[in-house]
């Protein structure tokens, strides 16, 4: 029988597979190491079996003890599915900025995550390392991975990742392109691929509001580099241990936007799906092209998988709320988006009382006022109470009509969101948008301010 023993076995030996479409322009070759073949999805399957086994064999994880690590995801994800075949307990801390997906999956596998905070300093005592730490003091028989300085991270690379590459290209990569975090990936696999070929060129891709570049070249940790950014899994606010400066030849900054375009052209073009850092290594792959040519062999290691990204770089509205989408939001977006509950509307002769209740059950602002199927007017829920609180006493039956203001303004749905400002300000707090099969919706200020 052709079987493994448990899922630790099927770790590694992941495929290479040639990139096109996303690489037009690119004169070399461009292979990418597809890391999402691995069991937790993630090529972070392989550095968090190795420390697990280094520290069992120290001595430092003991039988039934507890797993503890900082993680944004994948190294979690790793440890996770070791600790349930090997039978340790996983508590994890994660800063808030990471998917919720990750988060979730995290706890499918029966890890306990604690989220801490992004935007603060590494040795905040809310930070995520900090926490990390102080359960690792706290907890009895518990053991802190900390994969930033911990070097079974890089060996692990060194061990397995460098020789599939150098075997599978059988020896003629010349380029290796990665995102750096932990520094784990880039320094282990390069540090090998050099030891077999010192021509090889080893780039790493790093964000805007990471130390990683400039400290490469000039030696300087300057904190005005660090500033929050949205690509997940690369660049850092610290320097940490697995990062080997000297193995790295070059490191390029990419921004949170072409990172994420990037990744969603993978997918739509290469039919590969995969996180956001995998963009950011293909993005700046392209930033680099100049200094290919064809007889290159570039290899672009990836990270993860694009299933964790489901609710943020492959979702439009997301996209779209932080520019990274260059289509334009329309109307017909924001009526799409609205909760559809119809379109609420009052009569010209109903009764004020009517007109009020209405308002009051809907929890609405504003109502057209329609005659015969044709909008007439409008009332604001100021117009409705100013007349309520003048006429308490005399309990008239005025109709809406009495005081109903102009009708709304029409758009077309196909009109840009933004040109709505044209419309919608504190006199007319909302217009009626007419979709292609002729339906009438209400686009007030509050779906608006919800837009932004
Ligand atoms: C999605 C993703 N990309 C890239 C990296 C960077 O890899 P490394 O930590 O080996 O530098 C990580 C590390 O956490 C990651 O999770």
């Amino acid at each position: 029988m052709d079987i493994h023993t448990n899922i630790l076995s099927t770790i590694g030996n992941t495929p290479l597979v040639e990139l096109h479409r996303t690489v037009e322009g690119i004169p070399a070759k461009v292979l990418m190491k597809v890391e999402t073949f691995n069991p937790g999805h993630s090529i972070k399957d392989r550095m968090a079996l190795k420390m697990l086994e280094d520290a069992e064999a120290r001595g430092d994880l003991k039988p039934g003890g507890t797993i503890i690590e900082c993680t944004s995801g994948n190294t979690g994800m790793g440890l996770a599915i070791a600790g349930a075949v090997k039978g340790y307990k996983c508590i994890f801390t994660t800063s808030d900025k990471q998917s919720k997906e990750k988060i979730d999956l995290l706890k499918a596998v029966g890890a306990e995550v604690i989220v801490c905070p992004t935007n603060v300093a590494p040795d905040d005592p809310r930070s995520y390392y900090s926490v990390a730490r102080r359960l690792s003091e706290q907890t009895p028989n518990s053991y802190w991975f900390n994969q930033y300085d911990n070097l079974s991270n890089r060996t692990a690379h060194y061990e397995s990742t460098g020789p599939e590459i150098w075997k599978q290209t059988d020896g003629k990569v010349t380029h290796l392109v990665v995102g750096v975090g932990t520094g784990g990936t880039i320094s282990g696999t390069g540090r090998y691929l050099k030891e077999q070929n010192p021509d090889v060129k080893v780039w790493g891709v790093d964000t805007y509001g990471s130390v990683f570049k400039k400290f490469h070249e000039t030696g300087e940790f300057d904190e005005k580099e660090v500033y929050p950014y949205i690509t997940e899994g690369i660049g850092e606010d610290i320097i940490p241990k697995n990062v080997d400066f000297d193995i790295i030849d070059y490191f390029e900054k990419v921004t949170d936007k072409d990172g994420a375009v990037m990744a969603r052209r993978l997918a739509r073009e290469e039919g590969i799906l995969l996180g956001y850092s995998a963009g950011s290594a293909i993005a700046g792959l392209h930033q680099l092209k100049d200094k290919l040519t064809p007889d290159d062999v570039v290899v672009v290691v990836i990270h993860d998988h694009g299933s964790r990204y489901v609710g943020k770089i492959y979702n439009d509205d997301w996209m779209r709320e932080r520019g990274f989408l260059d289509t334009e939001l329309r109307v017909r977006d924001l009526i799409a988006r609205k909760q559809k509950r119809g379109f609420i509307s009052v009569e010209k002769q109903e009764s004020i009382q009517q007109a009020f209740t209405l308002m009051k059950d809907h929890d609405i602002s504003q109502l057209p006022v329609m005659e015969d199927g044709k909008l007439v007017g409008s009332l604001t829920e100021s117009d409705v109470l100013s007349y309520m609180l003048e006429k308490m006493s005399e309990n008239g039956q005025a109709t809406v009509a009495d005081i109903m203001g102009a009708p709304l303004p029409m758009v077309e749905d196909d009109l840009a969101a933004t040109q709505l400002r044209k419309y919608i300000n504190r006199q007319m707090p909302a217009v009626i948008a007419t979709d292609k099969a002729g339906e009438h919706h209400i686009i007030t200020q509050y779906d608006l301010i919800q837009l932004m």
